[in-house]
């Protein structure tokens, strides 16, 4: 596939391979320019072998622009301009089931062709793309929060870093009633990748793993720019009162040099609020240790149990997941509605998906989408912000408090709460 954007920039689709089992030229030089991109270094051959395994299984695929006016020595008489990569995965909506969405990643630009529409038209591509393929959500993390507000995307999820004192071991106001037990990260596969779904299917906001992580959670890799085996990671597994299995960390000390001397947390993944705070107990109770890092849900409960709340603070917060609904009956016929409630709302979307005039009624859990005529609107918002909406990120009334959606009928916005509510905060660990 290629196509041409109006100033002749040539768009080229490009899938992993390994031929004689090294990447082939298209996708070496695409990973370059996605290291450049993110000014990173260029990964040696043994490593982008590794990675571009890693992309075969995960299905990725790659817009790569390329500037065919480019002439050597200039590094762009071959390599791309551009670069845009996606994959598909799944997000917990809050419904029955795991919905299919395309995860876009590796997003850049050359600084010597930015603020030309490059990524306008490598976004618009793929969007189309995706949506004629019946995807009915993209999803995104963002490097920066005012790049992708314009293409429809809105935060789906937010994100936290929290620290928590340690030193007289595990303080918590309620007993523990499970068991931990320390593993060695490299044994534990199995057990990681069913967590890693059990987590997904019951955590709202959660996408599903990459190959990547499943590597980095055991011990394969450290990280994207040292892919040799970690000698630092550490893992416990958690078991319920019944001896079910129910969650995994795993962590890594900072080292002697850090001060106070600190646990980090690298994943944490349960299928149960117990079993989160019990795991954390178990950081908290190493001894020669006094502070505890990691993420965490911006609703997180833990604070509560402990015995002295000020031992818990929040060190950052912020926007993690992105996301751009592309069919609005699909997506909101996935999630789950405890609420009836009835709604006409105008979205407005730039890019056409889901743009119109709609009336949303939800009964008996379920929900209907249709669409009808523009008078009957009784409250307006852009795309970008109901994908804020979608998952329960931020509530109507907040939207309307910040001039985000407008009411033409009083209490519109009390009825898209009613409509939304009823669901989990939502959080995603995973990293893309
Ligand atoms: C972000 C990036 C890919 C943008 O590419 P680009 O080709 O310059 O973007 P476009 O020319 O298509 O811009 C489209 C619109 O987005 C805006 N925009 C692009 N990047 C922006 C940024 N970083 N901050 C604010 N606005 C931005 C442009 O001003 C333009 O706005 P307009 O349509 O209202 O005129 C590029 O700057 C880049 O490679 N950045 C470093 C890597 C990175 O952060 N990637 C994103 C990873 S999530």
């Amino acid at each position: 596939m290629s196509t041409s954007t109006p100033d002749g920039i040539t768009l080229e689709l490009i899938t992993p391979e390994l031929i004689d089992g090294q990447p082939s030229e298209s996708w070496r030089l695409l990973d370059r320019a996605i290291s450049r991109g993110f000014h990173g270094p260029s990964a040696n051959a043994e490593d982008r072998k590794i990675l571009t395994e890693l992309e075969i299984q995960d299905g990725s695929r790659s817009i790569a622009a390329f500037d065919r006016t480019a002439q050597a020595p200039d590094l762009h008489a071959c390599e791309p301009v551009g670069t845009y990569s996606y994959f598909p995965g799944t997000l917990n909506v809050g419904g029955a089931e795991l919905v299919p969405v395309h995860q876009v990643t590796s997003v850049t630009v050359s600084p010597t062709h930015r603020r030309r529409g490059i990524l306008r038209s490598m976004i618009t591509e793929h969007l189309a793309g995706a949506a004629a393929q019946g995807i009915a959500v993209a999803v995104l993390t963002a490097s920066e929060a005012t790049i992708y507000g314009r293409f429809g995307f809105g935060v789906a999820a937010e994100r936290a870093r929290f620290e928590l004192k340690a030193g007289q071991g595990a303080q918590f106001r309620v007993p523990m009633t499970g068991s931990v037990r320390a593993a060695d990260p490299a044994e534990i596969a199995s057990q990681v990748e069913e967590l890693y779904l059990a987590h997904h299917r019951a955590t709202l906001g959660s996408v599903s793993h990459k190959a990547f992580d499943l590597g980095r959670a055991t011990a394969r890799w450290e990280d994207f720019e040292n892919l040799k085996p970690s000698t630092k990671l550490r893992a416990a597994l958690h078991y319920n009162a019944s001896g079910e299995l129910d969650g995994f960390i795993t962590y890594t000390f900072d080292g002697w040099g850090q001060s106070p001397a600190t646990m980090s947390i690298s994943t944490l993944c349960t299928v149960n609020a117990q079993a989160r705070r019990e795991l954390i107990a178990y950081l908290c109770d190493h001894d020669l240790v006094e502070r505890v890092t990691g993420r965490a849900p911006v609703d997180d409960a833990l604070p509560l149990a402990l015995r002295n709340s000020r031992d818990y603070s929040v060190t950052a917060y912020g926007d993690h997941l992105w996301a751009r609904l592309l069919n609005l009956p699909s997506a909101l016929e996935a999630r789950s509605y405890p609420h009836d409630a009835r709604v006409v709302l105008q979205v407005e979307d730039d890019m056409g998906f889901v743009d119109g005039t709609w009336l949303l009624e939800a009964r008996d859990g379920r929900i209907v989408v249709q669409r009808t005529e523009s008078g009957a609107a009784e409250a307006r918002i852009l795309a970008r912000d109901l994908a804020t909406l979608y998952l329960g990120t931020r509530s109507a009334n907040h939207l309307a408090a910040a001039g985000l959606l407008t009411e033409h009928h009083q209490g519109a916005a009390d009825r898209l709460d009613l409509l939304f509510s009823g669901l989990q905060t939502p959080y995603c660990q995973v990293d893309f």
